[in-house]
């Protein structure tokens, strides 16, 4: 940017435009709509359950009906759209439940979308919360390389739980494995199932990162052995960010997202000024759980640090916001405060 010197300008006073609420809100740059808000919601099996996750104050396992519930609430203050995650009765080593047609997840989903046409369904394609072992993938059993997560026996069957999503009414299926191909695999799989209209969301800038800590304990999907690191990305890493979304975007991804969001501003700030598309943010449990924890000792002010962390993904480059205080936010909009 050329900006005149101050010599030949130097009547900018910056202050001008701050001195009052209404000038600032006239000509802020970014605002913290409500229908950019994403609420992920967990569902468990069974009926009235809300167990509550001790890490993630606010944020409860849901049987479907309870789940219903929170999503009209939610859909009620505006949010209009949700990211579901399942907990399956049973696991195994081949994911069985992730696919099935009468999941959880899948069962889940045709009930919101009878009690609620209007709300958008986005369903997380994963095998983590599937699989005995808690890998995105599956493993190699025997062997030199006994551990090893397969990539490209595991497209299959990611491919195979996203079009039973799309079968079940899911207006986007969200991908968030990290194994190679797996976005070209899906939208294959979709196209030739009769889902050439269902939208992808990939999480393409996705890091193996300690802040979904609490999550693994709401979807109970932590890893039996092992970590991630061999298929999500090197939180030291932001240029391989830039290939991993251009490589989603070529293999027909609709929305990239990068996660986690307030640790990540950088990627974010490339990702959408390289590409241009549509892009989402995830503020992920552990910087859910990081807020709750400090506000709860009174070390900070919930709802002020909320907004401005969200704010903050706005001017980054966030079209979409995909964080466990949406239904606050929406709340907060609707009583004036944001
Ligand atoms: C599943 C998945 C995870 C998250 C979203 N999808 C966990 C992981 O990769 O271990 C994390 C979300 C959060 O922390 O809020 N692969």
């Amino acid at each position: 940017m050329n900006l005149p010197s101050l010599a030949q300008f130097p009547v900018y006073r910056p202050r001008r435009l701050r001195q009052s609420a209404a000038l600032r809100r006239l000509a802020q740059e970014t605002t913290l709509d409500v229908q950019r808000l994403v609420l992920p919601l967990f569902v468990r099996p069974g009926r009235r359950v809300r167990n509550p996750i001790g890490s993630m104050p606010g944020v409860f396992q849901l049987s479907a009906d309870e789940l219903v519930k929170e999503a009209a609430a939610a859909h009620e203050l505006g949010v209009p759209a949700v990211l579901l995650f399942g907990i399956p009765a049973r696991k195994d080593a081949r994911a069985s439940e992730a696919y099935a047609s009468k999941g959880i997840v899948q069962s889940t989903v045709r009930l919101l979308k009878r009690e609620l046409p209007s709300l958008l369904v986005i369903t997380d394609v994963c095998l983590c919360e599937y699989m005995s072992h808690g890998h995105c993938g599956l493993v190699e059993t025997a062997g030199r390389h006994a551990g090893r997560i397969r990539n490209d026996p595991t497209l299959a069957l990611l491919a195979r739980a996203a079009v039973s999503h799309a079968d079940a009414g899911a207006d986007i299926v969200a991908p968030s494995d990290m194994m190679d191909g797996r976005v070209r695999a899906i939208r294959a799989a979709l196209d030739g199932a009769g889902f050439a209209d269902t939208p992808i969301m990939a999480y393409a800038a996705k890091y193996a990162s300690a802040f979904y800590g609490p999550f693994r304990e709401a979807a109970e999907s932590a890893p039996k052995f092992g970590d991630r690191r061999s298929y999500q990305m090197n939180p030291a890493n932001g240029l391989e960010a830039l290939r991993e979304v251009a490589l989603d975007i070529q293999e027909g991804a609709d929305i990239v997202m990068v996660k986690p969001a307030l640790a990540y501003l950088d990627v974010l700030y490339r990702v959408k000024t390289t590409f241009g598309c549509p892009t989402a943010a995830y503020a992920v449990s552990g910087e859910y759980a990081m807020i709750k924890a400090a506000a709860a000792n009174g070390w900070l002010a919930e709802k002020a640090v909320t907004i401005e962390s969200l704010l903050a993904l706005r001017r980054a480059g966030a079209d979409i916001l995909i964080t466990y205080s949406a239904s606050d936010l929406a709340r907060w909009h609707r009583d004036g405060d944001i």
